[in-house]
């Protein structure tokens, strides 16, 4: 913990910001630190045993749930770095803690899943415990990958469950 103070003060010195600034991210930390861990991705299978109802609306209405089938159909003619761009927005948790890195690796991971929107869910899923999963969403949720220029005005509300429920 001291050299994360130590850090903190470097970063305070080197930018000039006040020590305000980083107050989000001493908060966001100690809330890791606490949990002794951070969550990691799980896949949608491990959320169907819990949750038939929305598994089964997901996987039957949503397109997010089959979105590697784009990267298969349009891979020809890339270039492996631009494969590797459309896996950020068309598979779970590329590039994060525990998130897709190929399809022989993570198969589970492939597609969009449950924890696109949910975020990682490794924790809820060994403990079924509510409070450890993202239920509250909003479009900032979405932004990431519905990017604004993508889709025209993506404020439309009733979408938010995006087919999922
Ligand atoms: C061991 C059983 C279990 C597994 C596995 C599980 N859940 Fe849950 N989940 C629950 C229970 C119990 C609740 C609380 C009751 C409810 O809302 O259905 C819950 C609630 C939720 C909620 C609402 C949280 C809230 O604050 O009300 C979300 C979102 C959720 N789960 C997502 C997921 C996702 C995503 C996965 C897979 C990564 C998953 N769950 C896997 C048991 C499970
Ligand atoms: C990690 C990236 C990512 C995030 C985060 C994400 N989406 Fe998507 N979404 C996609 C991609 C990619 C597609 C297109 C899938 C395809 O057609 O292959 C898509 C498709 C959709 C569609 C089209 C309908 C369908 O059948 O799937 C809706 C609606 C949608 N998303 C809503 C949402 C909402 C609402 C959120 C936020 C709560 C969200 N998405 C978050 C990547 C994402
Ligand atoms: C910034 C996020 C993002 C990136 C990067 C991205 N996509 Fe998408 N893609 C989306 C979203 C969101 C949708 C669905 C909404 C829409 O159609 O605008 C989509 C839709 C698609 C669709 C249409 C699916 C269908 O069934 O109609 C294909 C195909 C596709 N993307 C392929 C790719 C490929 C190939 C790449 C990499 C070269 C890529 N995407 C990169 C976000 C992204
Ligand atoms: C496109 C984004 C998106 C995806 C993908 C998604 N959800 Fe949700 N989920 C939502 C939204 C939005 C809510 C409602 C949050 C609220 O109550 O404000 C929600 C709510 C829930 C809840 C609380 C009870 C309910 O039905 O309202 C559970 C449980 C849940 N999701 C599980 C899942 C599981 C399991 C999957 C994958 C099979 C999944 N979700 C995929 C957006 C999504």
């Amino acid at each position: 913990m001291k050299s994360f103070w130590v850090l903190l003060v470097s970063l305070q010195r080197a930018t000039g910001f006040s020590l305000l600034v980083f107050m989000p991210i001493l908060f966001s930390g100690t809330v890791l630190f606490a949990q002794g861990k951070a969550e990691t991705y799980v896949g949608m299978e491990a959320c169907k045993g819990c949750h038939e109802k929305q598994y089964a609306r997901f996987t039957t209405h949503s397109r997010m749930s089959s979105s590697f089938s784009g990267i298969s159909r349009m891979k020809k003619g890339l270039t492996g770095e631009e494969v590797k761009r459309c896996y950020e927005c068309h598979t779970t948790g590329y590039g994060k803690p525990g998130g897709f890195t190929s399809e022989t690796e993570t198969p589970g991971l492939k597609n969009l899943g449950c924890e696109a929107c949910h975020g990682p869910g490794s924790g809820h899923v060994s403990s079924g415990n509510p409070k450890e999963i993202k239920r509250r969403l909003d479009t900032p949720d979405c932004d990431a990958c519905h990017a604004k220029e993508r889709v025209a005005a993506f404020n439309y509300r009733p979408l938010l469950y995006g087919g999922a429920h």
